[in-house]
């Protein structure tokens, strides 16, 4: 049996197999409590501003999955220096993603929100995983094509060897679930495919973790271009940032890409401007499509869009609110992610231990 102290909330955690057993320390005296949930694992680059992609496809699922899970929350800084970053502006846009985690519903207290940079097992666990992943695996990777596409003068190792990282990410806590947009389901696909191999030559080490899509919202695509994903690294008025003003939301969604037709209707390959902003209505309004159909039936694109504008609005403005306040006191948040790295360091040895034993290291 493992045993960890977490400081911060006068916890101690045992990991027994996969049941993890949680001493509370109360002012009444000491709870035990048995917890089996399963444990969650995502993470977010902090490498720009966060989209309303990044929010529908993960984050908001991030909080509707955090009771029925132990969750685990990076900001995944060591994957953002893939493409070139500037120092004082990466060291912000850590403090800012961990605000948005928190301003999102994240509850700091229950969840281990943290850095990857200060974890060194990702790092440990990537080099072995390396060694275990094929060249031509990595070959097939569409998102290294597109990124060596658009950053042509930085090809370097790390963007090649970024899904092994991402890997050890996972498996370095034993995941189950893991909520992503379906972007980085081919990345989910070679992490699986890496455990199974490792199991295979010695043993069941790594627990084969699952995808968590959500129902609406897993690919939020471009208001300019529908036919791509919405991305924080393309032009200004083709994405909505989860920290633009409410005037800049409505304009940015009049603006929005349609088509030369009438009609509001579901329809991803003839439509895919007005299915898109169904779509993010759908996710943020929990309104199923046929319903929106419905509500939409004779109105005009004009009412389409003012509707997602605001649902976009609703959402997003209690979490600017909440994010400015804790912006304002970045000492809590950089001692919230020192401890919860500690945490996070204790942890990832379980099961990093067991790899160095099998292959040979202790
Ligand atoms: P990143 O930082 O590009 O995006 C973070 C999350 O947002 C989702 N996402 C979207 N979902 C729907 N529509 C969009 N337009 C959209 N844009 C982004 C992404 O799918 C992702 O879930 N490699 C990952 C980060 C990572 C990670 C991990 C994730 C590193 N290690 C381990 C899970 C587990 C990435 O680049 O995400």
């Amino acid at each position: 049996m493992d045993i960890y102290v977490i400081p911060r909330s006068f916890t101690v955690l045992y990991i027994y197999d996969n049941i993890v057993l949680l001493v509370l320390g109360t002012k009444e005296g000491v709870k035990m409590q048995e917890n089996t949930k399963k444990i969650l694992f995502s993470g977010v680059q902090p490498s720009g501003t966060l989209t309303l992609g990044n929010y529908i496809g993960a984050i908001r699922n991030f909080n509707l999955l955090q009771d029925e899970y132990n969750c685990i929350f990076c900001v995944v800084d060591m994957h953002a220096i893939t493409v070139r970053q500037e120092p004082s502006l990466l060291r912000r846009r850590r403090l800012e993603l961990a605000a948005l985690y928190i301003a999102s519903g994240l509850d700091p207290e229950k969840n281990l929100i943290y850095c990857q940079s200060q974890v060194s097992g990702h790092a440990e666990l990537n080099w072995v995983l390396c060694c275990f992943t094929y060249m031509g695996e990595l070959n097939r990777m569409t998102q290294f094509k597109d990124k060596v596409a658009k950053h042509p003068d930085n090809i370097n190792a790390g963007l090649y060897t970024y899904p092994v990282l991402m890997a050890a990410d996972i498996l370095l806590f034993g995941t189950d679930l893991v909520p992503v947009g379906s972007d980085q389901k081919q990345h989910l696909e070679i992490a699986r495919d890496i455990a199974t191999r490792f199991n295979g030559i010695y043993g069941d080490v790594f627990t084969i973790p699952d995808g968590y899509f959500g129902k609406a919202g897993t690919r939020v695509m471009s208001l300019s271009d529908p036919l791509r994903k919405m991305s924080k690294s393309d032009t200004e008025d083709s994405f909505i940032a989860m920290l633009d003003e409410p005037d800049v939301i409505r304009r940015k969604m009049k603006r929005a890409v349609t088509d030369s037709e009438t009609e509001i209707r579901f329809d991803r390959e003839q439509k895919p401007g007005v299915s898109n902003l169904l779509e993010i209505i759908s996710a943020l309004d929990n309104v199923s499509i046929e319903q929106l159909e419905q509500e939409f039936a004779g109105k005009g694109y004009g009412d389409l869009k003012n509707r997602a504008a605001d649902v976009v609005i609703a959402a997003l403005e209690p979490i600017q609110h909440e994010h400015k306040k804790l912006m304002a006191d970045k000492a809590y948040l950089q001692t919230m992610l020192d401890k919860n790295a500690e945490t996070a360091s204790k942890l990832s040895y379980r099961i990093l231990n067991k790899v160095y034993r099998k292959i040979g290291f202790r």
